[in-house]
């Protein structure tokens, strides 16, 4: 990892690692992506784990996050929360050995995907402890990409995200697949909805020092 990357990390709250996860480990992501997916919009797969909204219309209930990803039976996407590069590469971020603590996917389907509001991660640590790794499994740019207010992860926990969002400046951070987004889950961040043709798909996992217990509040 670049110091600069370290540097940004700390000043703004995120941070990009442009190309870390090898091309041939992208396609076994997005075929495990994909085979997640259409086995819930083609096959009528239901579980408490994959998140979806109903749309006024009627039409096709819309999916935009499985949580748990780890646990949905794909190994490629096990054994990239269980350990390896994504490890090395928070274990540098935080200065500390880490445990991966969740693991999500955040799917933005093309035209119906919504905006994900702005939030923080979590408030109930300090800067620069806990942080997510965004491994991304399609281009990220017009479709929804991340946006972050940079230095808004040094902001007091009870800060008014609805105030500093509205005040920005907002940072958009456009990807390509393969690309990872590091940010610190005090950061202030958010996506527009997505309303190209194009999917925009991310695997989301979470990182803290080994010996820290994370409330669940998240
Ligand atoms: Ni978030």
């Amino acid at each position: 990892m670049m110091t600069s990357a370290l540097t940004e990390f700390r000043r703004d709250g995120f941070t990009e690692i442009p190309a870390f996860i090898p091309a041939s480990q992208v396609r076994a992501l997005q075929t495990s992506a994909d085979d997640l997916i259409t086995s819930f919009t083609e096959r009528g797969y239901r579980s408490e784990d994959f998140w979806f909204f109903e749309r006024p219309s009627g039409d096709a209930p819309v999916l935009y996050r499985v949580h748990n990803l780890e646990r949905q039976g794909s190994p490629v996407i096990a054994s990239l929360f269980a350990g390896g590069p994504l490890h090395g590469l928070a274990a540098d971020i935080l200065g500390a050995p880490v445990r991966s603590t969740a693991c999500a996917m955040i799917v933005k389907l093309p035209y119906v995907a919504a905006a994900v509001p702005w939030h923080r991660d979590r408030t109930s640590v300090p800067a620069h402890t806990v942080c997510n790794l965004s491994v991304f499994l399609d281009r990220s740019a017009d479709n929804g990409c991340l946006e972050f207010v940079a230095g808004s992860h040094l902001l007091p926990d009870g800060a008014d995200v609805a105030a500093v969002s509205g005040a920005g400046p907002a940072t958009a951070v456009p990807a390509q697949a393969g690309d990872v987004v590091v940010h610190d889950v005090r950061a202030v961040h958010g996506s527009r909805p997505n309303g190209t043709a194009t999917i925009r798909r991310s695997i989301v996992i979470e990182f803290a020092p080994a010996g820290l217990s994370l409330p669940r509040d998240g």
